[in-house]
């Protein structure tokens, strides 16, 4: 039986290659793509979400969610994916229509409709929409199997401020509400996601798969890949956002902690840092598996197998 899915992205190029690895996965039954202001506006998020469903030759529908985060000003985050945030090759422009309704009630509606622990959210952007739903209806939130989500950082410190990971930093009242919603959390944050980079063989390895989506993750990576190698003189980027689905997929891959993490909302310093309890020196009650480590190869492994079946 495979596990219903409803992905929440803010297509960037690495959110594309976690959709496509869960389209290519038959372990995984991709219920729908909620769209949510983060890399870039929502206008191109949702956009760029038709797009790449379509590049997978699938028609998983598509909603659109928030504009902006639920108290703050939208920050983006063309400087490393682009102006159109999926920067590095041209798609066709999308025939795949926009869902009429607006994510956050499809997510709510979704959520009343299957029975409770049938469904797990994946966000892979600012935590927007999955906030909003839990607030209009938190009816739903004992409803989700478990949330499995790319953001945060402990031992890797920040990657938009010195103190926070991009995804939490947009919307730290929408992280907030989340990591205290008692449901199942497995946080990916930028401590593993900086383990799990790229490199030259892979990319090319990608392009001789000698088919569109290899031609797209190839190319993308080679726009991404310079904003990330110019900062931290890494050889490779990080794939973000497929650790969330390679976890869903082989969590074997994995490893990490159940800890309390906190998130920062109140100082301007440190906001939307993920104050993470790894040395459980409080008794702060554990409310998330925070992962610090990938098997690395075993990972692109799993990627270059998944994405040759599309
Ligand atoms: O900080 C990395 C995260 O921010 C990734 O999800 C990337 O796509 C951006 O949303
Ligand atoms: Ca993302």
């Amino acid at each position: 039986m495979p596990r219903k899915i409803i992905i929440d992205t803010d297509p960037g190029q690495d959110d594309a290659v976690a959709i496509l690895l869960a389209l290519a996965s038959p372990e995984l039954e991709v219920l729908s793509l909620t769209a949510v202001a983060g890399n870039v506006p929502l206008v191109l998020t949702e956009r760029n979400a038709r797009q790449i469903v379509e590049l997978a030759g699938k028609t998983t529908p598509v909603y659109a969610g928030r504009s902006a985060p639920l108290q703050r000003k939208l920050v983006t985050a063309e400087h490393v994916h682009g102006k159109t945030g999926l920067d590095g090759i041209p798609l066709p422009a999308p025939r795949l229509p926009l869902q009429p309704q607006d994510a956050v009630d499809h997510l709510v509606d979704t959520l009343r409709s299957h029975p409770p622990g049938t469904i797990t959210l994946c966000p892979l952007g600012p935590l927007t929409n999955i906030a909003a739903a839990f607030l209009a209806a938190p009816d739903i939130i004992p409803r989700v199997a478990e949330i499995v989500l790319m953001g945060g950082a402990y031992f890797e410190v920040g990657n938009i401020t010195p103190a926070a990971e991009f995804n939490i930093y947009v919307d730290p009242e929408a992280a907030q509400i989340i990591f205290r919603s008692g449901v199942p959390l497995v946080v990916m944050p930028l401590d593993v996601t900086h383990k799990a980079l790229t490199s030259r063989d892979w990319v090319e390895e990608m392009r001789a798969l000698g088919t569109p989506v290899g031609q797209a993750v190839a190319s993308w990576t080679d726009f991404f890949e310079r904003y990330d190698t110019a900062k931290y003189g890494s050889a490779g980027a990080p794939l973000h956002d497929p650790c969330v689905i390679a976890y869903l997929l082989e969590p074997s891959l994995f490893t990490g902690r159940h800890i309390n993490v906190e998130i920062e909302t109140g100082s301007d310093l440190t906001l939307g840092m993920t104050v993470a309890d790894w040395w459980r020196v409080t008794d702060r009650e554990p409310n998330a598996m925070f992962i610090g480590g990938v098997d690395r190869n075993g990972f692109y492994r799993l990627l270059t197998e998944r994405l040759g079946r599309l």
